[in-house]
């Protein structure tokens, strides 16, 4: 894909000491316009990071129709560039934008345009411990129209973000709620895209696990409160009895890459896995029992992420007293030694940019 360039002459500082999660953006933007009546995508460009113009009709901010991805660009000791399974997320994000009657971004497009703006801003990846540029690709509807449709015309983009650990805790353990009043996802739903708005249905659940002094949200299925499922930003692990159980992935999860990754890692190390339904009660009742070892988050942006303790109904688990278990750092370390090109990539997972 060609893509037209527009320069900035005043070129942004660099941010110095802890980066935290998204607070920074560097100095440009990737935009490629969609117009059903134009034939599809056009105007493919790179243009300085900034405010962008919309109609205040546009469909995006009445009916929500947009969807979003999140990969890093990782810069290895010996200086290359690597991206992580991109074509995961270019499929991942096709099936957003069909749940979402949102045209379909090509794969071609998708990490085309990744791969030009990450060689223009390869000066942004920060090689700090465990840091990396974000990528966020997003598409969202621009059509002018408050009738409800699916739209006519829509703005792909991407921006990028130099980032470290995504909680304040940094790669420690967090404290985990689980929710059993509001819900996330309901089978048939949109719970297996990445839209904005299953984020924004998200926030009341997570506000109150912050009153309550908790870092993040552990859903349950919708239908029955029963089931475990996801975290607020990542999938869900846990190791019982030395066995690996993770939520499936039949419609109200999201298919996480990392999580993915993961599980054919803990595969390849000879772990049984249990891609099903496991009960809160019954999580609850291996964590008396003791048998519940470790449990981690895994997702782009938080990684591998150790979890210390979960709430339930006033009932609190704390898990390998809230430390980070050894299997936990294993697949820390192994996961990131292939992310940042230190150990041997045997599975071909990264893709490095050129
Ligand atoms: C990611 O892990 O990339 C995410 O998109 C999760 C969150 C920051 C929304």
């Amino acid at each position: 894909m060609e893509m037209k360039f527009e320069a900035r002459s005043d070129l942004k500082e660099k941010p110095q000491g802890a980066l935290g999660f998204g607070k920074y953006y560097t100095d440009y933007m990737a935009v490629v316009d969609y117009d059903e009546d134009q034939g599809g995508f056009h105007d493919a460009r790179i243009v300085p990071f900034g405010p962008i113009e919309l109609n205040p009709a546009s469909m995006v901010l009445h009916y929500a129709q947009e969807t979003f991805e999140g990969l890093k660009a990782y810069k290895t000791k010996d200086g290359r560039i690597l991206l992580f399974r991109p074509e995961k997320n270019a499929a991942r994000f096709a099936n957003s934008n069909d749940r979402l009657s949102m045209p379909k971004v090509s794969e071609e497009m998708f990490i085309g345009a990744i791969e030009e703006l990450v060689k223009l801003e390869k000066d942004w990846i920060p090689t700090g411990e465990g840091e990396s540029l974000y990528i966020r690709p997003y598409m969202f509807a621009t059509e002018a129209q408050v009738g409800v449709h699916p739209a006519k015309s829509y703005k792909f983009m991407v921006i990028c973000s130099p980032v470290g650990a995504y909680y304040p805790e940094g790669v420690a353990p967090v404290k985990i709620w689980v929710e059993d009043e509001y819900v996330r996802a309901a089978p048939g739903g949109t719970g297996f895209t990445k839209c904005g708005g299953n984020y924004a249905g998200s926030l009341k659940a997570q506000e109150k696990a912050e009153a309550h002094g908790y870092t993040q949200v552990l859903w349950l299925d919708g239908v029955n409160r029963k089931y475990v499922e996801e975290v607020g930003s990542m999938n869900v692990m846990f190791v019982i009895d030395n066995k690996i159980y993770t939520a499936p992935i039949e419609g109200t999860v999201l298919p996480g890459v990392t999580r993915d990754s993961i599980l054919h890692i803990l595969k390849d190390w000879g772990y049984e896995i249990h891609e099903e339904h496991l009960a809160i009660e019954d999580l609850m009742q291996a964590a008396r029992e003791g048998r519940l070892q470790e449990a981690f988050g895994t997702g782009t942006a938080a990684v591998v992420s150790p979890v210390g303790e979960l709430c339930y109904k006033g009932e609190k688990a704390v898990i390998n007293n809230f430390e980070t278990g050894p299997l936990t750092q294993k697949v820390y370390d192994t996961l990131t030694g292939i992310q940042w090109g230190d150990l041997e990539d045997k599975y071909g997972w990264t893709r490095e940019v050129k």
